[in-house]
C-alpha cells in the first residue's frame, strides 16, 4: 500500500521508515526544505540509534522517498497519517493543534481518491472529530474516513518499539478504515503484535493516560526514593520489592531527577486542560506536574548540600550528562537545565560533557562550559555529578578522576554506581533515595 506520512519529526521518520521496512511504499512529506533536503541527501535530522541505516536502506530500495509537495505526496495514498507537532501552547499548556487542523484542511482540499486520514500526532480527545470536520468543509467530494493511531515510541529505542510494539492501537468505528488500518499493520499482526481496535475518542485518550500513569509511577518512587533519604532505607531495594508484584511491575520504578523529555511534561499539561475543560479535574496528575517541576531545581539544592560548604561560590561541578535520557541528543524539559541554572545561581562554575546533547544544550546553557570529554569536564572539579545515564558513565576510572578532580565527591542522580563500591574507591557518594 502507498502511505503519506505529513511530517517528517521524530514520530513521523521513525513510523515512516519503519512502514517502508515492512514492505509499504512510504512518501514522508515536510513543510521544511531544509529537512527534506538533508533526509533526502542520507542525513538525519535527529540522532536516533539505528535511523540512518534504516532510511538508507528503505530509501536505496526506492520504498521510502521525501518531499515538500504535500498534494503530491498524498497522491494515491490509501493511508495518509499525520504525524507533525502538538507543542504546548504557550500560556495555558494546551496542545497547540494549528499544525494538525492544517494539515487536514490541506489534505481535504487535495484528496481525490478514497484514503483514511490517521492521526498519529498526540491529540487531546475529540480533535479527530475536528479534523473531520475540516476536510469535510474544505469541500471533498471523495470517501474519507478519520482515524487514531497513538504511537508509545520511545525516544532512543524507537525502531524496537515500533517493530516489537506492546500493543496497537486503532480508533474507529468505520469498519472500511479498520480494514484499511489491518492492511497498514498487517507485518505486525504476523508477529502477533495485539492491536485493540476501539473507538476514535477512547484511542485519542489511551496515548494522554498511558503517559501519565508512567509519569505518575516515576514520580510515586521519586517521592518515596525522598523518604528513603530521611528513613534510612535504599530505594532500588524498595523499588525491586514492590515491582515483583505482578500487579505493580518493575518498569518505571527508576528513582532519579524528574523525568523530561518531549513527551510526558507537554503531555500530561495538555491532559490536565482536556481535564479542565470537561470538568473533570485529574488531581493526581496535577500533584504529579508540581512534584516533577519542583523536583529539578531540588536536584540542584541536593548537589549544593553535598558540597558542604556555606558558601559555594567559586566553586566547580561537573555535569555528566546533559539530555533527558540517554540515548537520544533532545534536551527538551532536561532535569540538567534547572540542575545547572541552580549550580550557577549559587555562583557554583558548572563544567557538562554529554556524548549527543551539548550542540543543542550549549545554546540552552550559555553559562556552562562544555568540554570534550568526560575527564575533561571532571579537572578541578570539587563534585562529580551523573544527571544523565549514559552508557559512557558506567564504567568511569575513578582512579584518574582523584587524581583530576579537587574533591573525591560523586553525586549519582541515576544510582549507576553502589555506595559501598564508591566508599570503598575512597569517594564520598551521595546517591537518590540512598538513606
Ligand atoms: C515516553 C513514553 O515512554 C513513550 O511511550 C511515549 O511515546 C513518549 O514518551 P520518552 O519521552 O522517549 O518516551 O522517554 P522515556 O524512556 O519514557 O523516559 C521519560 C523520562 O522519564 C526520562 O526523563 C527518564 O529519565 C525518566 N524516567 C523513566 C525515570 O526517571 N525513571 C524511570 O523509571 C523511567
Amino acid at each position: 500500500m502507498k502511505i503519506a506520512m505529513v511530517g517528517s519529526g521524530y514520530v513521523g521518520l521513525v513510523s515512516g521508515a519503519c512502514f517502508a521496512d515492512f514492505g509499504h511504499d512510504v512518501v514522508c512529506i515536510d513543510k521544511d526544505p531544509g529537512k527534506i533536503a538533508r533526509l533526502q541527501a542520507g542525513e538525519m535530522p535527529i540522532y536516533e540509534p539505528g535511523l540512518e541505516e534504516l532510511v538508507r536502506r528503505n530509501a536505496m530500495s526506492g520504498r521510502l522517498t521525501f518531499t515538500t509537495d504535500l498534494p503530491a505526496g498524498i497522491s494515491g495514498a490509501g493511508a495518509i497519517f499525520i504525524a507533525v507537532g502538538t507543542p504546548s501552547r504557550r500560556g495555558d499548556g494546551h496542545a497547540d493543534l494549528s499544525f494538525v487542523h492544517a494539515v487536514a484542511e490541506e489534505v481535504g482540499q487535495h484528496l481525490d481518491h478514497p484514503a483514511v486520514v490517521v492521526t498519529k500526532s498526540t491529540v487531546p480527545v475529540g480533535t479527530g472529530d475536528a479534523v473531520e470536520r475540516i476536510i469535510a468543509d474544505s469541500g471533498t467530494k471523495v470517501r474519507y474516513a478519520v482515524a487514531s493511531n497513538p504511537e508509545f515510541l520511545r525516544e532512543g529505542a524507537a525502531i524496537a518499539d515500533f517493530k516489537r510494539p506492546d500493543r496497537i492501537v486503532i480508533g474507529s468505528d468505520d469498519e472500511w478504515a479498520r480494514g484499511v488500518m489491518s492492511e497498514v499493520y498487517r507485518p505486525l499482526f504476523l508477529n502477533k503484535a495485539p492491536i485493540q481496535f476501539t473507538s476514535r475518542r477512547s484511542a485519542e485518550l489511551i496515548k494522554y493516560a498511558a503517559n501519565a500513569f508512567l509519569a505518575t509511577k516515576i514520580t510515586f518512587i521519586n517521592e518515596i526514593a525522598d523518604l528513603c533519604e530521611k528513613s534510612g532505607a535504599d530505594v532500588q531495594d524498595v523499588a525491586r520489592g514492590v515491582g515483583l508484584d505482578g500487579r505493580i511491575g518493575s518498569k518505571f520504578l527508576h528513582a532519579g531527577p524528574g523525568y523530561g523529555g518531549s513527551c510526558f511534561p507537554k503531555d500530561t499539561l495538555a491532559l490536565l486542560k482536556t481535564a479542565e475543560d470537561f470538568g473533570s479535574p485529574l488531581r493526581i496528575v496535577e500533584a504529579v506536574v508540581k512534584v516533577n517541576d519542583s523536583r529539578k531545581r531540588a536536584m540542584g539544592r541536593k548537589v549544593i548540600e553535598a558540597l558542604g560548604a556555606s558558601d559555594v561560590r567559586g566553586k566547580r561541578v561537573a555535569l555528566l550528562g546533559l539530555t533527558f535520557k540517554p540515548n537520544t541528543d533532545d534536551m527538551r524539559d532536561s532535569p540538567s537545565l534547572a540542575i545547572a541554572q541552580t549550580l550557577i545561581d549559587a555562583g557554583v562554575e558548572v563544567t557538562a560533557y554529554d556524548p549527543e546533547g551539548m550542540e543543542l544544550a550549549g545554546p540552552m546553557m550559555p553559562g556552562v562550559a562544555m568540554m570534550k570529554d568526560a575527564y575533561a569536564a571532571i579537572e578541578h572539579a570539587d563534585a562529580v555529578v551523573i544527571v544523565t545515564e549514559w552508557d559512557a558513565f558506567r564504567a568511569l576510572d575513578f582512579a584518574r578522576i582523584k587524581q583530576l578532580a579537587r574533591a573525591p565527591l560523586l553525586v549519582d542522580l541515576r544510582n549507576v554506581y553502589e555506595p559501598e563500591d564508591m566508599r570503598a574507591a575512597g569517594f564520598d557518594y551521595v546517591g537518590i533515595g540512598r538513606g
